[in-house]
């Protein structure tokens, strides 16, 4: 088994191939990690075959939607989803079989109710059921620490205790245990039956996880996040640094149009020089007036950079073909004393 843990801070995704038959699955992919995940893939002559994911993620954003689509493969996921984009639902006592490889579905429920470990040959992949020293938790939407109790006593645990743990989650840099060691040393795992248990779990008091509205959103849905818009915008555009704007601006450069896409009291409060205010709202609607020459060099700035980036993108979709966004905003162009027109600039 040719095998790949992929570690995008705290969270754990992995990509699994047999070498006999060039077939791979990836386990938990997470968004940003896409391209290595191919190209870990392509170094090994693999093809992924199947995109798999433990639970429905609330703490991190799943790239499962956008893998399955780059290379064709179907998105599986427990039954009990309710995710929309899933091809292949599975249940308890299933296989996935990926070449010679034959993945156990194992239905936990508990952190999340579509919860479900995967075992192959000398591992199984936990999820968010069994971390190493902790357990998922199950405050969060589905959560049932009952049904924890019994996914981990009634069935993970029971597994061999030489079965190699590789979880979803791991915070302090371990890269798997063993079913023993976990039954010896989790701490979880140490309360005294069911109800110890369930009290433990409703006392954790943990916080919420950040971006658990963007993470639901859009694991549940396949949308994008707004990293992924901004990213999308930023490979679609080139960029000016706020030093050549400057130059340009003072060189009065007649094909320049200093595009300012804030809202109109802060561009009224103080503006690169010349600049034309067009907030970003009003920018579809408005660009005919506003912009009537398409081979203008448009350099779209905003507050920070990013509704900036978002602009220049629409601008290049609907035709001009030279704008630009600026390479930082305002905030940092009054920070580096960089000339200003408007009520502070006077
Ligand atoms: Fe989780």
């Amino acid at each position: 088994m040719l095998f790949e843990q992929i570690a995008t801070g705290g969270c754990r995704s992995y990509l699994i191939g047999c070498a006999e038959t060039c077939a791979a699955a990836v386990i938990d992919p997470e968004a940003s990690q896409l391209d290595r995940y191919l190209a870990l893939a392509a170094r090994d002559g693999l093809r992924i075959r199947y995109i798999i994911d433990t639970h429905t993620h609330a703490d991190h954003f799943s790239g499962s939607k956008q893998l399955a689509r780059k290379v064709n493969a179907p998105v599986v996921m427990h039954r009990e989803t309710t995710a929309p984009m899933v091809d292949m639902r599975v249940d308890d006592g299933e296989m996935v079989i990926v070449g010679k490889l034959r993945l156990q579905v194992m239905h936990t429920p508990g952190h999340t109710r579509d919860s479900m470990c995967l075992q192959v040959e000398d591992r199984v992949f936990t999820g968010d059921t069994l971390l190493i020293g902790g357990t998922g938790r199950t405050d969060l939407p589905t959560g049932d620490s009952d049904a924890l109790y019994d996914s981990l006593f009634n069935k993970l645990l029971r597994l061999d205790a030489a079965t190699l743990v590789f979880p979803a989650h791991e915070y302090k840099g371990r890269d798997h245990s063993t079913i023993g060691d976990e039954l010896a040393s989790n701490p979880r795992l140490q309360a005294p039956g069911r109800e110890a248990f369930v009290a433990l779990m409703a006392n954790l008091n943990l916080a919420m996880p950040t971006h658990i509205t963007e993470a639901l959103r859009t694991n549940l849905s396949g949308g994008k996040t707004v990293a992924q818009m901004l990213a999308e915008a930023a490979a679609a555009v080139p960029f000016m640094s706020m030093a050549q704007l400057r130059t340009r601006v003072e060189a009065k450069d007649p094909m320049l149009v200093v595009l300012d896409v804030r809202e109109r009291e802060a561009g009224m409060a103080g503006h690169i020089p010349g600049a034309k205010l067009l907030p970003r709202g009003q920018l579809e609607l408005r660009v005919n007036e506003e912009l009537p020459d398409p081979t203008r060099h448009i350099v779209a700035c905003c507050e920070f950079g990013r509704i900036s980036t978002l602009a220049a993108a629409t601008l290049r979709e609907m035709g001009f073909q030279r704008a630009v966004a600026l390479d930082g905003g305002m905030k940092a162009w009054r920070e580096a004393g960089f000339p200003l027109e408007g009520a502070e600039g006077r």
